[in-house]
């Protein structure tokens, strides 16, 4: 059964079964499923298509069921694929594909860009405004581990994750998420909700299992009644500290796209941000001369001050902590475009309706765009054409989808407020695994130690 295929929830529009068009790749191992079980033995998604472009070279085929899918694995032929014209964040568009979330595909392209911009500026707004919230935030984590004793190991994951969960709740939400108790019911819903797209849709167990497919399908009602409810009782009324759903009450959206626009922020953002300060911390452990480096600079920008939203500007090295971060973990693997008219990369021709994969965990890892590809090195990023590389892919400047923009000021936030302070230890003998979902994650927990600066 197929029916599972994530992109097949809406790209499935058509479904007629094309020619491999003569690019190079897989035929079909099944007949129904494609190479769903080739995908299914690689351990991901990510980890398949490492394989088949390192065998096949940087522009590959293969089949999603009858679904013929391209897969491009270079910057190269990203640049001539990608439309800097185009609307859609490929991030949000697989999100919304699972969620069975009607993609802006289908919308009229005007209105849908309002859309993204009320979105954009509704994140971009309610951070400016929950700015302090996070600092404070930021502060009580540090005050946790200063009071651990020395060598006690971190829960690095776990802490992370109630920090973006807090961060992003009231951010989007407001203040009924300083409740612990509500944290922790949408913590439950959203473990279980991303459990199953990280997993059970790309592999197909989700479809098999009417229990798991119960228990996913009552999280997500759960979520979205929550989501209903907070937006009703801010329609309306004002409050002191703006907040997501205020920005998108005040366009002229219907109910189901205020609930979608937060959904989407609410599940994204927790995970990309909670990942992103993961990732962080965790490879500032692993090199003193860059925890150095950085605690340097925030001392420099900061003093002995607070942080504020100027001075983030300043914080260059962090930024190159945080994108080196991004590259070094490749944090969320893949992309996905539609492929609206035939168009041509190389020499050959991609037919109107393809599913055209951006294997971005691929072009991370390239040793012809990033020398050396898995060393952490934030030097890589003093050169202005590594950025420009990195914003190609969407992960800076001004392609960064609103979630990671959101991430990156939050981690920022958080890492300035923690190198003030301690030094961030690795643990010894700690085999750090991967696990390659929409957004790369330790596949255990990550322990690390800290100590006091003195
Ligand atoms: C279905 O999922 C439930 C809950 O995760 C699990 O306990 C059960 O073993 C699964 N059943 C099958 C047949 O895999
Ligand atoms: C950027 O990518 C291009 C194309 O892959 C590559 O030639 C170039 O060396 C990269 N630049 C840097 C600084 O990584």
């Amino acid at each position: 059964m197929l029916d599972f295929a994530i992109f097949a929830v809406t790209f499935l529009l058509i479904l007629a079964s094309r020619q491999a068009s003569g690019i190079p790749g897989l035929a079909p191992t099944d007949e129904k499923d494609g190479n769903l079980p080739d995908i299914t033995a690689s351990g991901s998604l990510h980890e398949f298509l490492v394989n088949l472009h390192e065998k096949y070279g940087p522009l590959v085929s293969f089949w999603f069921g009858r679904r013929l899918v391209v897969s491009l694995g270079s910057i190269d032929l990203l640049k001539q694929h990608a439309n800097p014209n185009r609307l859609l964040d490929p991030f949000e568009t697989m999100l919304k594909s699972f969620l069975r979330y009607q993609s802006s595909l289908n919308g009229d392209t005007g209105e849908s860009h309002l859309r993204r911009k009320l979105y954009e500026n509704g994140v971009t707004k309610s951070l400016q405004s929950n700015f302090a919230l996070i600092q404070k935030l930021s502060e009580e984590l540090l005050a946790k581990w200063l009071s651990l004793p020395e060598a006690q190991h971190v829960p690095l994951c776990q802490h992370m994750l109630g920090f973006a969960m807090k961060s992003v709740t009231q951010t989007a939400m407001g203040s009924s998420f300083e409740d612990d108790r509500e944290v922790i019911r949408f913590r439950r819903n959203h473990d279980a909700i991303w459990f199953e797209i990280g997993k059970g849709f790309l592999d197909g167990s989700l479809d098999k299992n009417m229990t798991r497919k119960k228990l996913y399908e009552d999280a997500l009602m759960e979520m979205e009644s929550t989501l209903r409810k907070v937006t009703k009782e801010r329609r309306g009324r004002s409050f002191n500290r703006h907040v997501l759903i205020d920005s998108l009450l005040q366009g002229s959206l219907s109910d189901q796209q205020i609930l979608e626009d937060t959904m989407i922020f609410s599940l994204a953002g927790c995970v990309i941000t909670a990942n992103l300060c993961t990732w962080a911390v965790y490879f500032l452990t692993t090199s003193e001369e860059v925890q150095q480096n950085l605690y340097k600079e925030v001392d420099r920008v900061l003093g002995k001050g607070p942080i504020t939203p100027e001075k983030i500007e300043q914080l260059r090295y962090c930024r190159q902590v945080l994108c080196e971060t991004v590259r070094t973990a490749k944090l969320t693997p893949i992309a996905a475009q539609l492929q609206e008219l035939e168009g041509r990369v190389d020499q050959h021709t991609i037919p109107k309706e393809t599913l055209v994969l951006y294997a971005l965990g691929v072009m991370l890892q390239d040793s012809s765009s990033w020398p050396s590809p898995y060393k952490f090195d934030p030097e890589r990023f003093n050169e202005e054409s590594a950025m420009k590389n990195l914003s190609m892919l969407g992960f800076s400047g001004s392609q960064e989808c609103p979630e990671l923009r959101f991430a990156y000021m939050v981690a920022t936030v958080l890492l300035s407020v923690l190198v003030r302070k301690l030094y961030l230890h690795p643990v010894k003998g700690q085999v750090m695994e991967t696990k390659y979902e929409l957004v790369t994650s330790p596949k255990e927990e990550a322990w690390i130690t800290v100590s006091k600066r003195s």
